[in-house]
């Protein structure tokens, strides 16, 4: 039953649509009617700039931390990435947003955030290294991604290690079309770094 309750209250925070909210509250603009159309930090850093990208970023990674940690009386591990993954389905499903949402990686990586901030911030390092080699971040993503499972299997944490294995491959097929993107050559690359 608390599993149930903390489930619903993951996945209504991982539902707030930051970059909507942001975006209308400061903008007045609908970021899914801009850019590539999605509602995440890529295209709130791409249409609205750097100040408006960092505060749904954080805003987003902050859904999955939290959500982790609801549970605050069962601190099993396996049990707070349960919750986590509810805030990842709210996310990208979210109700305040027509079930139309972002593409999961901030809010899986602020998931990892709360349970292993080790394996967090060897992520922020592939993700930065990847963005300034590839200058796609979608590509950085995906790749962090895999170096996330790789690197959860190194620490031996099995529960992590299904969960990120989990995940990236749901990271995958939400980025099918940036996939298709890269491979044409029209995916665009980030001109900042
Ligand atoms: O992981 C990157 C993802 O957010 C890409 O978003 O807007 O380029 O499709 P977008």
């Amino acid at each position: 039953m608390e599993f149930l309750i903390f489930a619903v209250i993951a996945y209504l925070l991982g539902s707030i649509p930051s970059g909507v909210i942001v975006g209308k509250a400061g903008y007045n603009i609908d970021i899914r009617e801009h850019g590539s159309g999605n509602l995440g930090a890529t295209n709130t850093f791409r249409v609205l700039g750097m100040k408006a990208g960092t505060i749904v970023i954080l805003a987003d990674i902050l859904k999955g931390t939290l959500a982790t940690a609801l549970p605050l009386f069962f601190d099993a591990d396996v049990f707070r990435l349960g919750i986590g993954l509810f805030a990842v389905l709210g996310h990208t499903y979210p109700l305040f947003a027509r079930l139309n949402g972002g593409k999961a990686v901030a809010t899986s990586g602020g998931i990892i955030l709360g349970i292993n901030p080790v394996l967090f911030a060897i992520m922020i390092i592939s993700f930065l290294i990847t963005l300034y080699i590839s200058k796609y971040v979608s590509l950085s993503s995906i790749v962090t991604g895999v170096v996330a499972v790789i690197t959860s299997i190194i620490f031996r944490d099995w529960a992590l290690a299904i969960v990120i294995s989990a995940l990236t491959i749901f990271v995958f097929y939400r980025h099918w079309e940036n996939i298709k993107r890269i491979k044409n050559k029209t995916e665009p690359k980030i001109k900042w770094m």
